[in-house]
């Protein structure tokens, strides 16, 4: 950890100072001080690229709430937050959220399914976003609408949220014992692949005939997609080489095209990775969790089971594989790219930089920022050599009230082309349109990432920001997330 205490943007008035930290910290954020309105904003300007038009840069992250009914159809909390998504002002709505495209693939009993059974469902959701769009900015012109979807893989929880149900491509030396799963559990197989690919054809379709405008197949954050990108030692035509690794995501598509020529396709990456994070059992106690710190790897170099990781220190990114990904992307005339990065179970820091850990995570092991910049310049770096795709850049909430500093400066100088928002939107989903209008950024609406959208869950909860909106903080949700946390 840099011997520099973690600045609390919360207390910070200037953006002077808040670039003077972030010089101390020796990383590289790109940050302006005057804020362009109107057509003169970069985030304002139109982006037309592989057949796709997107009416502006700015963007929806995927978000999923864990509030889908038991037959994994939208609740009235999902269409509220999808309401938030249409008055953001973004003009792609990257995903909504993850939707499974099967039961056993939910990562919750609360996730969304796509099926037959839930058409009309996902069919109002879309329909609900574009209408408050409508409402609160007068058009829907130009707005592009994603679905993510998704089987979680070793994250599997269909049936209830105390019983995992993982279904692993390969046995991890790391992640097999953090779920506990014995040395038998079973490994999927070919033909149980084979199928799980044609329930995502299936859904590609139904998606297609709801009208969605593209599909993202979901390749982040530890889930099936990603793990497939990590099978190594995994005997036979899905494990070993890239060729291998890749012939998932190369099947869907070829399917895709077959059967829903209208749909365009997209793909969110973790790009890079690390070793799993744990706190750090001496400095924690009493429920009191301790800084991250990687789990013990010295064993296990040259380290074998990650995308994106160095293999001789898996502490840190390597994107020799990411790039040659990218590569397969342009073959595949994939444009629509979105960059995360780690996953939020076994590295939170790298894939969400905050202040506060979730109650399954850990205190920061750096300065949020630096997990800010790293995601920020290995997109950079990414869109250099990729020029000719649409790019989307992830992480961007923990920035509080200097976000549209820093997205108004990543797209100008082309870092991204697109900036993406996931925890703001809970709080302050418009906080860029705001800004690029004009209007004063209010304050008391900028995310503090306090992780209780991620707590929640995890306690068996809807999701949603319950310190700062009303429609959480006075459900009857938030004692029972109150209680929860006191028992812990
Ligand atoms: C409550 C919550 C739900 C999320 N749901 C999804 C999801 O459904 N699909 C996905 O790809 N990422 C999901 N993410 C990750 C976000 O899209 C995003 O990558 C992450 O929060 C970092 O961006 P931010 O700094 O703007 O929050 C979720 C994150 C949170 C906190």
């Amino acid at each position: 950890m840099s011997a520099l205490p973690i600045l609390r943007l919360g207390t910070v008035k200037d953006v002077g100072r808040f670039e003077e930290h972030v010089r101390a910290l020796g990383v590289t954020i790109p940050c302006d001080r005057e804020l362009l309105t109107g057509t003169n904003s970069p985030l304002r300007a139109p982006l037309e690229r592989g057949g796709i038009k997107i009416g502006n840069r700015i963007v929806v992250q995927p978000m999923e709430g864990w509030d889908g009914t038991a037959d994994g159809n939208p609740s009235e909390q999902t269409f509220e937050r999808w309401r938030k998504f249409g008055r953001s002002g973004a003009k792609l709505i990257w995903g909504g959220e993850a939707v499974a495209i099967s039961h056993e693939g939910r990562a919750n009993p609360n996730q969304l399914v796509i099926a037959e059974h839930t058409r009309k469902g996902l069919a109002e959701l879309r329909e609900t976003l574009i209408e408050e769009r409508r409402r609160t900015t007068g058009s829907a012109e130009g707005l592009v609408i994603g679905l993510q979807l998704t089987h979680s893989g070793r994250y599997c929880r269909p049936n209830r949220r105390d019983k995992p149900e993982p279904k692993i491509l390969y046995r991890h030396p790391i992640l097999d014992k953090k779920l506990g799963l014995p040395s038998d559990y079973p490994v999927l197989t070919d033909g149980e692949i084979e199928s799980v690919l044609e329930k995502f054809h299936d859904a590609a379709k139904i998606a297609e005939e709801l009208g969605f405008d593209f599909v993202d197949i979901k390749h982040c954050h530890g889930y099936l997609g990603h793990e497939f990108l990590s099978a190594h030692t995994r005997e036979g035509k899905f494990g070993g080489t890239l060729d291998n690794r890749t012939r998932f995501l190369r099947e869907i598509v070829h399917a895709i095209r077959m059967i829903a020529p209208r749909l365009k396709i997209g793909v969110r990456l973790s790009a890079f990775d690390t070793v799993a994070y744990r706190p750090d059992p001496s400095q924690s106690s009493n429920g009191k969790l301790g800084p991250g710190i990687p789990e013990e790897f010295a064993n296990l170099v040259p380290y074998r089971w990650g995308f994106g990781v160095n293999a001789q220190d898996p502490t840190k990114p390597d994107l020799t594989e990411t790039i040659q990904f990218f590569r397969l992307l342009e073959d595949l005339r994939i444009s629509l790219v979105n960059i995360t990065a780690g996953s939020p179970y076994y590295n939170p820091h790298i894939q969400r930089p905050a202040l506060y850990p979730p109650s399954d995570g850990y205190q920061p092991p750096e300065d949020p920022l630096v997990g800010v910049a790293r995601q920020m310049n290995v997109a950079r770096e990414l869109k250099k050599c990729f020029p000719n795709l649409i790019l989307i850049g992830t992480a961007y909430s923990y920035l509080q009230d200097f976000l549209p500093n820093v997205a108004q400066a990543a797209v100008r100088e082309g870092w991204v082309d697109a900036v993406g928002m996931g925890r703001m939107i809970l709080t302050y989903p418009e906080i860029l349109n705001d800004a690029s209008s004009g209007r004063a950024i209010e304050h008391k609406r900028v995310c503090r990432t306090f992780s209780d959208c991620t707590t929640a869950p995890r306690k068996g909860l809807p999701s949603g920001c319950y310190p700062l909106d009303s429609y959480y903080k006075d459900s009857e949700f938030a004692e029972k997330l109150k209680a929860a946390k006191a028992r812990a």
